[in-house]
Order: structure tokens, then C-alpha cells, then sequence
């Protein structure tokens, strides 16, 4: 362009009668030209300017990015402890839940108490407790002792599929084990020490019944098995089967609507059995429209029904129950496996009241059971969660009116 306007100047100088024209002309034009030039150079230094605060911006924004990773890095530490205290405080909770005696069966004892503590003026009142309190003595059973917690998780073994039952004869000590839901073989160890070192399901006596056992709601004591049969389009059945000879002693038909199954987180469970020296339990859900547990009582020899009730404990969200001294602890849980917990206890002898059995929460572990059976002779739970076989120990409280 400079070129261009030195020869426009060079050939305006040629033309003399027209120099005062072209000088100012060229004036003017190079007067452009600088403001052009300066401009320029303006422009120059502004993209030089602004490449530099590119890059000034490009590096604040990488030390920006490292310090936002550090800071991730720091939240997810944090998140991490903050965990680990969950953790702790679960562990302390439990610890607290075990040391919280239940005040189960004691209502009325508790409410005589505290009428001395508090200094109450109505004797009368106390003259009806009083009442109340032989009534309730007359109708103690012979059992005397409830749970008050859970002292020791002990995992044994992961064999079989995610759900089954396993448990362990009282009278012989030899444990059986029920993998899956239903099949028509279960697994017999001498000993648990046999189950705990043995490798799977080898070196166990596999034991073929002449019938499939529908659920993981067995029992097995001193030397029988009691198991449920549902065979398609046929009633419930209860079995009993001699573990010794291999042979079906009696069967029982036990009639419940429809397909109703008693626990609502394990529907395989069609009915859960429960046996000791006292008897055989069985908890049930009499029909699908049903929103309650229902305990039968029934002879152990003879499977004859004896008593009936209605637990009022809800099947909804139950995962399992257990029976112990004639009272019923039943389990739930959440669709989403959290922390089991007995939430619901109910006595057929009216001494455990519901509202005032304390929560018992089973040892973190965010599992699902398929099946919890109580021994009565040891005192603990065998539970299956996800595939594990799992002994609870139980610390036991005496009823205090026995
Ligand atoms: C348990 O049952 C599952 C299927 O339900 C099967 O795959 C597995 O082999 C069984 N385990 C044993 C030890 O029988």
C-alpha cells in the first residue's frame, strides 16, 4: 500500500500547476496512513494483549482445575471419614441396642414400681394393679426367657445359591443344609466343625426325600425333619420325615387360600416351621388378603393343630421369623437390603408386648436373610444371607413374673 501512495506522490509532484492541490492531498493521505499505521500497531498490541491474557486466562484456568482436583480428591477423603464415623457410630449403636434390656413382660412390674418412685396418692390404683399382677402370674407358661440381644455374629461358610436355609439338629448336633427354595435333597454334616471344613457340599451325606420341600421354612429336631410340601393346584401340606429310617412318618394338611406365602421380602417362603421340646410352630399367612402373620401351634408327634392365632405382625416387609419360649420375633428388612431387625414380637402368652420390646438390630452387614432358625438348645440363630451360613449367638433374659 506504501508503494502504491509513494508513486500517486512521486507522479503528483510532475504536475507543478497542480502542486498545492496534490501536497495537501498528500498531507491528508499521509496523515490517513499514520492514523491507519497507529491503528494498526493499536490493533497489533491489543491481539498481542489479548493472546497474552489467553494464555494468562488458559494457565489460571489449568490452576484452577488442579485445585478443584485437589479439592475433589479432599472432599472424597473427607466423605471417606466421614464413613468410617458412620461406621463407628453403627458399631456403637449396636453396642447400645446390646446393652438395652427389653422391657418386655415387665409392664406391669415397671408400672408398680414407678407408682412408689413417684409417690402416687391413688392407693386405689395400686390396690387394681395388684389384681392385675396375680392375674398375669396365673398365666405364666413354663418358659422363662426372652431375648434381650445379640451378643456375636460368627460367619461359617458361603455355599449354595444366594437364598436357602441351613440349621442344626439340637438333640444330634449334625447340621443340615437346604440350598435354593425348593428341591427334593438336602445335605447332612456330622458336625458343624465336618460343615465348616469341608470343601462346598462334599463330604456330606445327601439325603433324597420322597417329596420336594417348597421354601426355606424347614425344621429339623431331634432326628426328624418338618418340612412343607406344595405340590401345583394342591393344598399346604406338613411333613415329617424320620431322618434315621428315611421314611415319611406323618403328613398333615394345613389349607390356605390361594398361594399366599407368609413373608413378603422372601415369597418363596411358603410357610416357616418351627420345632422344640414344646412343640411345632408354624407361621403362615392364612390368605393373600391377609396382612398378618398367623401362628399355629401343633403337635410335634402327631402334627394335630392345636391353637391358632393372629400375631398382628405384618407380612410387609418381613424377611423372616422365629419362635422362642412361645414367643414369635418376627424380622424385617427393605427391598433395598439394609439392617434386619426384630420389630415385631408377639407372645402367646400375653407377656411380650409389641410396643414395648425393644428394636433389635442384627450386626451391620446390609444383608437380606433368607432364613433365620432359632436351636433352642444353644441358644442361636442359623441364618442364610446371600449365600453365607451365619450363627448368631442370642443373650436371653428371664421373664421376670416366672
Ligand atoms: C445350589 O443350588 C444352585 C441352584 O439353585 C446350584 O447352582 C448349586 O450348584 C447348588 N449348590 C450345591 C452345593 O448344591
Amino acid at each position: 500500500m506504501k508503494l502504491l501512495f509513494a508513486l500517486l506522490i512521486s507522479t503528483a509532484r510532475t504536475f507543478t500547476g497542480a502542486q498545492y492541490y496534490y501536497q495537501g492531498l498528500m498531507d491528508y493521505l499521509e496523515n490517513r496512513l499514520l492514523a491507519i499505521e497507529d491503528r494498526m500497531q493499536l490493533w497489533h498490541e491489543q491481539s498481542h494483549r489479548y493472546h497474552t491474557e489467553m494464555k494468562d486466562f488458559k494457565k489460571l484456568t489449568a490452576e484452577a482445575m488442579d485445585g478443584l482436583k485437589n479439592h475433589h480428591s479432599m472432599l472424597f477423603k473427607d466423605l471417606e471419614g466421614a464413613a468410617a464415623r458412620v461406621d463407628r457410630v453403627e458399631q456403637e449403636m449396636d453396642y447400645v441396642e446390646t446393652q438395652m434390656s427389653p422391657r418386655a413382660c415387665t409392664n406391669r412390674a415397671d408400672k408398680v414400681v414407678e407408682q412408689d418412685a413417684w409417690e402416687l396418692e391413688e392407693s386405689r390404683g395400686e390396690e387394681e394393679e395388684e389384681e392385675e399382677w396375680e392375674e398375669l402370674q396365673s398365666r405364666v407358661s413354663d418358659c422363662v426367657e426372652i431375648i434381650s440381644g445379640i451378643r456375636s455374629v460368627k460367619i461359617m461358610k458361603r455355599v449354595g445359591s444366594p437364598k436357602g436355609m441351613w440349621t442344626r439338629d439340637p438333640r444330634s448336633s449334625k447340621v443340615y443344609i437346604f440350598n435354593g427354595t425348593s428341591g427334593n435333597t438336602i445335605y447332612q454334616f456330622k458336625s458343624l466343625l465336618d460343615f465348616s471344613r469341608s470343601l462346598g457340599v462334599t463330604g456330606s451325606r445327601s439325603i433324597r426325600l420322597p417329596s420336594e420341600w417348597s421354601g426355606p421354612g424347614s425344621a429339623v429336631y431331634n432326628g426328624y425333619l418338618y418340612y412343607i410340601k406344595q405340590e401345583a393346584e394342591a393344598d399346604m401340606q406338613v411333613v415329617k420325615y424320620d431322618l434315621l429310617s428315611g421314611s415319611v412318618t406323618e403328613t398333615a394338611m394345613f389349607p390356605v387360600e390361594g398361594r399366599a406365602t407368609v413373608y413378603n421380602l422372601n415369597p418363596e417362603t411358603v410357610a416357616d416351621l418351627a420345632a422344640d421340646d414344646g412343640g411345632l410352630w408354624l407361621l403362615y399367612a392364612p390368605s393373600d388378603s391377609e396382612p398378618t402373620i398367623s401362628l399355629a401351634k401343633m403337635d410335634a408327634a402327631t402334627l394335630d393343630i392345636e391353637q391358632i392365632w393372629d400375631t398382628r405382625c405384618p407380612r410387609e416387609n418381613a424377611e423372616a421369623a422365629f419362635v422362642v419360649c412361645g414367643t414369635v420375633y418376627v424380622v424385617y428388612n427393605t427391598r433395598l437390603a439394609s439392617r434386619s431387625r426384630v420389630q415385631c414380637v408377639f407372645d402367646v402368652n400375653d407377656m411380650v408386648l409389641s410396643e414395648e420390646a425393644p428394636l433389635i438390630y442384627f450386626p451391620r452387614r446390609y444383608g437380606a436373610h433368607a432364613s433365620l432358625k432359632y436351636n433352642p438348645e444353644e441358644k442361636q440363630l442359623y441364618g442364610w444371607d446371600d449365600g453365607y451360613q451365619i450363627i448368631y449367638r442370642l443373650t436371653m433374659k428371664r421373664k421376670l413374673l416366672a
